[in-house]
């Protein structure tokens, strides 16, 4: 992680343009809206746009750009899973909604690999998140793999309401996503201690009902434009958009949250999943407010104090985040004037889960 925390004052960076020509290291920053600084990258590294305000040098050594291939029954070894492309799998356990699965394993895959599981927004898909994500392209460089899941549902969102899926080994999409993670540890070799979840709006509510219910499979999740879990709690159809939850309404203490945390699954006693939350100010599909109920919620599970212990502006990010810490368990990155969705931050997830 960059850790060049002071602004240069004018005459240092009179000093730095005068003398050498500036190059972004790998990994740093390289472009993006509001951005003054070099837009070359380092030998072995290219700028690649991450998204409209983060430019970033990855390695050149990537692999190209991945392709899908046919679907199969998942394979019970890690070396017949195909490489470099998105592959469907059946048949990795109960799966009661019949679940859209895709697994990705790069060319080079660290020895027992990290896994992380990256839920797609309500519209998306498997290959749609895929696509539009450099998780994949990072798998390459970093060797983890990556399981995609694709909703079944009508609105093609996630089911986070049903006390099915809020509930450990209830039911419904979770249960599918727990059992495929089930699956790659079982078979794939995969680190019980790197399973890790990721999404975007009903992918990040999904990644919080799988923090909630399945704290026993993942270590870490990123939350990204999401809700607390429960927050969608609804008996209507399974992938309801819970409106009074997104805009901002559902209002409890973080007693209250926390404790439909621990309900999801009564009688677990083990280390919760580290979460990182973000959120736009001008969300106007899911409000601001919920970034808050999460702060109350996860602040509660861990026991940390409602305020965090360092809210601060990085380098590393555009102008306007804040990125409160509450604990090492809870981070909470607010983006100002930013709406639905938070640009993916995929280098910054990755450190998170102390992957990169
Ligand atoms: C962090 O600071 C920013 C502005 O400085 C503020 O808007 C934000 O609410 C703070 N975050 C938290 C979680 O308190
Ligand atoms: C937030 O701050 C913590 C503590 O300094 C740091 O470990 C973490 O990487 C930061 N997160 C982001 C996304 O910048």
């Amino acid at each position: 992680m960059l850790s060049f925390r002071y602004a240069p004052g004018l005459s240092v960076l009179f000093i730095l343009l005068g003398t050498v020509t500036a190059q972004a290291p790998v990994f740093g920053q390289c472009g993006g809206t509001g951005f003054t600084g070099p837009t070359t990258c380092a030998a072995g590294s290219t700028c690649v746009e991450q998204n409209s305000f983060f430019f970033q040098c990855l390695p050149t050594s990537q692999a190209p750009a991945p392709t899908t291939s046919a679907a199969g029954s998942a394979p019970t070894s890690l070396s017949a899973i195909p490489t470099s492309t998105l592959h469907q799998i059946t048949n990795f356990g109960t799966n009661p909604n019949n679940v859209g699965m895709f697994v990705y394993k790069p060319a080079k895959l660290q020895a027992k690999p990290p896994l992380i599981v990256a839920s797609h927004f309500c519209t998306g898909t498997a290959q749609i998140y895929f696509e539009g994500s450099k998780f994949a392209q990072l798998a390459e460089t970093f060797g983890y793999l990556l399981l995609f899941p694709s909703s079944p549902h009508p609105d093609l969102c996630w089911d986070v309401s049903s006390s099915e899926t809020l509930t450990h080994n209830g039911g419904s999409d979770s249960l599918s996503i727990a059992n495929a993670a089930r699956f790659a540890l079982a078979n794939w070799g995969v680190d019980p201690e790197r399973v890790f979840a990721v999404g975007t709006s009903s992918g990040a509510m999904m990644t919080s009902v799988l923090a909630g219910a399945y704290p026993d499979i993942f270590k870490a999740g990123v939350v990204d434009s999401g809700v607390a879990f429960g927050c969608f709690s609804s008996t209507g159809p399974l992938d309801t958009f819970n409106e009074v939850c997104a805009s901002g309404h559902v209002i409890m203490t973080g007693q209250q949250w926390a404790q439909l945390v621990f309900n999801a699954f009564p009688g677990f006693t083990g280390t919760r999943p580290k979460i990182q939350a973000w959120h736009g100010t001008v969300d106007t599909t899911v409000f601001v407010q919920n970034f808050f109920e999460q702060i109350k919620q996860w602040t509660t599970v861990f026991g940390y104090p409602s305020t965090p212990i360092s809210n601060v502006s990085e380098p590393f990010l555009p102008k306007g985040y804040s990125n409160a810490t509450f604990g090492p368990n809870f981070q909470a990155i607010l983006a100002q004037g930013v709406g639905h969705t938070v640009p993916l931050f995929e280098q910054q997830y990755l450190e998170f889960f102390g992957i990169a």
